[in-house]
This record gives structure tokens, sequence and C-alpha cells, in this order.
């Protein structure tokens, strides 16, 4: 029996859904990072060129299919040909066991955060702070410890809402979330971005940031990065941008959603930066510290820097703490249940089991698997976990659906397909990009990756847990997504045609 298939109330709903899935924890800490890192104002020519040729045209790709077969990842994959479905369970499900397992519990130290903010609880020592008070941090990777208290309930709370808006579908339950979510965090960007800029020593900062310096474009490391970066923060081969644009009315502008969607998360991006280093610049400002001191990607700068930076505001100290770890719960959280969406619509598409029992287990094994991450050796785990998962699987899962659209179901097919639904056509350089171009990235960056994961030890981590913990979240997920590519079709109706 097929299921009555959810559409999305309006264009808007669909394309702020969309926005919100791509802009996460991502936009805020990681691009200004690498910004700075690979050469200033230089990096946006290699991140411009990567969303052109690499971003917008897979999305163009997954809107496409999606919309096309109407159906999440593993449907859209089925009809392209029987044996191809499995690509679309793989990432289906390492979405939500290697991505949204521990993205949920970065999300509950972000509301911890937030209620520190309130007392400003990090001290004089934010860095002893987050390692210690707040993480527990073992010394050593097998060492776990017992499980944070204030983690797993903020943990718990992360998926009360994840649950609680998954559960009331597509146009009540996501699309109205987003319509309220990402307003809100634009309005409380555009705060942070105007305290940001106007710190004492914010202009150092915005300089750090933006500078160009053309000499590191031709380091192949930078441009890497820069595709690397599109990949993760358009949430491109995570299954999620598939099942979204199934949602789509049969009349749509693929080709118009995909670029308003990609060039909204650049932006955005680009525009948080502005909080991001403005602030920084106060730090090294106020301690006559150097860059190298003050700034730092990822986890250093959310929970280290910025903390450091908001105790010494002069004014709204706390106030700013708040609106800072709030934007980063709200960013984050339109990200997760996209991620749940994935894996929820190849669900309900393949069994025609029920939305309510599908995100109950869910939430469940969230919270259950959660928890060895509030543990004192959650930190390195959800490390390595995150590196293997981004540096192997997002390429790879890129690199086969490029692959079997480009080659099996053949580009073209696609291409005429959304030109006749889309205000705006894409033209044949479209084809090969998706034949030639993205495999051949891709390629080189699993190549690369796996040169140098075999040369150093990633993290200095004990070789067992690279094996096991590293590449076996990889074949784990991968026997897991053949698992439900091998069970049967229960809904015949889907897969007609
Ligand atoms: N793109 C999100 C970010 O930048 C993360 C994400 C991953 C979202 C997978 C959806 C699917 O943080």
């Amino acid at each position: 029996m097929a299921n009555e298939k959810e559409e999305w109330k309006s264009r808007i709903g669909f394309i702020l859904a969309a926005v919100g899935a791509a802009i996460g924890l991502g936009n805020i800490w990681r691009f200004s990072y690498l910004c700075y890192k690979n050469g200033g104002g230089a990096f946006l020519i290699p991140y411009i060129i990567a969303l052109l040729t690499a971003g917008i045209p897979l999305l163009i790709l997954e809107y496409g299919i999606g919309h096309k077969f109407r159906g999440s990842a593993a449907l859209s994959f089925y009809k392209i040909g029987k044996n191809w479905e499995w690509v679309g369970w793989w990432p289906s499900i390492f979405v939500v066991i290697g991505i949204t397992f521990y993205y949920t519990v970065i999300l509950a130290w972000c509301l911890d955060y937030i209620w520190y903010s309130v007392t400003l609880k990090w001290g004089a020592n934010s860095a002893d702070f987050f390692y210690h008070q707040h993480l527990h941090l073992s010394n050593s990777f097998w060492h776990l410890g017992s499980p944070s208290t204030i983690i797993f309930v903020g943990l718990i709370i992360i998926w009360i809402f994840n649950w609680l808006i998954e559960l009331r579908g597509v146009q009540r339950g996501i699309e109205l979330a987003c319509k309220i979510f990402i307003p809100l965090l634009v309005v409380l960007t555009t705060i942070l971005v105007i305290r940001g800029v106007t710190l004492p020593g914010s202009g150092k900062g915005l300089i750090w940031y933006l500078k160009p310096n053309f000499s590191h474009l031709t380091n192949p490391r930078v441009w890497l990065d820069a595709y690397g970066q599109i990949f993760f923060s358009l949430s491109l081969a995570m299954a999620t941008m598939i099942a979204y644009a199934s949602y789509l009315p049969r009349k749509s502008d693929i080709v118009g959603n995909a670029y308003v969607t990609g060039f909204a998360n650049s932006t955005f991006s680009l525009f948080a930066g502005f909080a991001v280093f403005g602030t920084l610049g106060f730090i090294s400002f106020q301690q006559g510290l150097p860059p190298s001191e003050v700034v730092k990607g990822g986890f250093g700068l959310a929970f280290i820097a910025y903390p450091q930076a908001i105790s010494a505001m002069p004014v709204g100290a706390r106030l700013f703490g708040i609106i800072f770890f709030s934007a980063l719960v709200i960013a984050g959280l339109s990200s997760s249940i996209s991620q749940i969406e994935g894996l929820v619509a190849s669900l309900i598409d393949k069994f025609g089991w029920k939305r309510k029992k599908i995100i109950h287990i869910i939430s469940l094994l969230g919270i259950l698997v959660g928890l060895i991450y509030t543990t004192g050796s959650g930190y390195h785990l959800l490390d390595l976990i995150d590196h293997f998962i981004s540096s192997y699987l997002l390429v790879l899962i890129g690199f086969l659906e490029a692959f079997v659209v480009g080659w099996i179901f053949k580009a073209e097919n696609l291409r005429s397909y959304v030109n006749d639904i889309s205000n705006i056509r894409v033209g044949k350089w479209w084809n090969f990009m998706i034949k030639y171009f993205i495999p051949f990235v891709l390629g080189v960056t699993f190549i690369l990756s796996l040169k140098s994961d075999l040369v150093h030890r990633y993290g200095n981590y004990p070789i067992t847990a690279i094996i096991f913990i590293g590449f076996g979240s990889v074949i784990l997920t991968f026997l897991i997504a053949f698992f439900f590519y091998k069970k049967k079709w229960k809904t015949a109706g889907n897969i007609q045609n």
C-alpha cells in the first residue's frame, strides 16, 4: 500500500527547510576558520569555484532525482536501477548513525553553554573548564569514565525537539520549524555581527579573516578544503536533499531552487565570519595575543575562544553568551532534523512504516547511543568518527551518486528533465561536471585522505581505535545499509513504473 505523499506548503517553505539543512554548525565555526587558514579573502576564489562546479551541480542532481522519482534516496536509486538501491541506503543510514548521533551531543554541549552563560561559569580559564569540568575528558581513548549528567540532560532536550518536530511531519513539523528557526537565526547572527565588529580590536580580526593572500591558491590542500567544506555544508551525499526534493509539488523550479540554496548557505557563512573574527580580534586586543593563540577552528572556537571573549565584553556579556549558543542550537537543530528525515523517508518508502514508529525508534536510539558520547572518552570518539565519516563516506557516496546518475541513468536525461520544469535552464556544462569533473575531484580527495591516514595515525589515537572505530564505523554503516537493501519492498505502489 502506497502512503499518501507529503508535500511542502510553499516554495519558500521548501527553501527555508533546505537552507536549514545546509546551515549548521559547519557554517559558523568551520568556514571562517578555513578562510583564515587558507589565504583569507583569496580562499573565496576556490570556495566559489567549488560551489559552482560541485555544490550547485550536485544539488541540481539531488533535487532532480528526488523530484523526478518522488522518492527518498532509497526509492530514487531503486528506480534508476534495482541493483543501485544500496547507493540510496548507505547515506540514509550513515548520516544518522555516523553524524546525527554525535551532532546532537554537540548540540547538547551548546545547550549546556547557554546555561553556563547565565553565570559565566567557565571563569578565567575557559579551556580548562571545557575539557575538565564540562567534558571530564579522559586521558586515554579506551577509558570511558562515567556519563556526564548535564550533557545527558542536554541531549534528552535536543532529542525531544527533534522528536516533536519530526513527528509532526513535513508541513507542520519541518517546514513550520524552519520558518521560525531561519529568520530567528538571521536576527541572532546579525546581533552577533554588529557586536563583533564594534568591539575594540575587531578590525584586526577582520583583516586576519579576509586579507587576501593569493600564494595559497597553488596549494592543492586549499582546494580540497574548499570542496570538502562545500560538500559538508550543503549536506550533499547525505540522502537529505533527495528526500526534501521528493516533497516538492510537480511543477517546481529545481534549478532555481538549487542556486538559491547554494548562495544563501554561502552568504550566511561569510556573514557569520564577521561575528567570529570581529570577536577574535577583540580577544587578541584585550590580551595582547597573536592570532595563532586565539584563532581556532571547531570546538576550540566555540567552547574556548568565544567564551573567553564573552567574559571580557564590556556590557551584556551574559546576554551575548546566551545569544551565541542559542544561534548554534538553532542552526544545528534544523540540520539534525534534516539528517533524520533522509532515513525516515527511505524507511517509509520501502516498508510503509508509520512515521511515528520510526521517529520513536530513532529518538530512543539517539539518546542511548548518545550516552556513550557523554562519557569522558566521548570527545575522542566523536572526533575520530567524524574524521572517518567525512573523509571517506561523504566522498565515496558523492562519487557513487555522480557515477550512477551520470553514466547509468545518463546525465543528459536528468538535465532535460530538470530543464523542462525549471524557470532557469542548466547548460551542457552540467553533464561534464557530473560525469567527469566531480568523480575526478572526489577520487583525488579519497586517495589523498587514505594516503594521509595510512602514513599518520589520525589524532594519535591507538591503532585499535583507528581500525575498529574509524574504519569499523564506515564498514558497519555499509552492512546495515546492505541489510535494508536486501529486504523485500513492502510498498508495491511505490516501485511500479
Ligand atoms: N550541513 C550541516 C552543517 O554544516 C550538517 C549536516 C550534515 C546537515 C548532514 C544535514 C546532513 O553543519
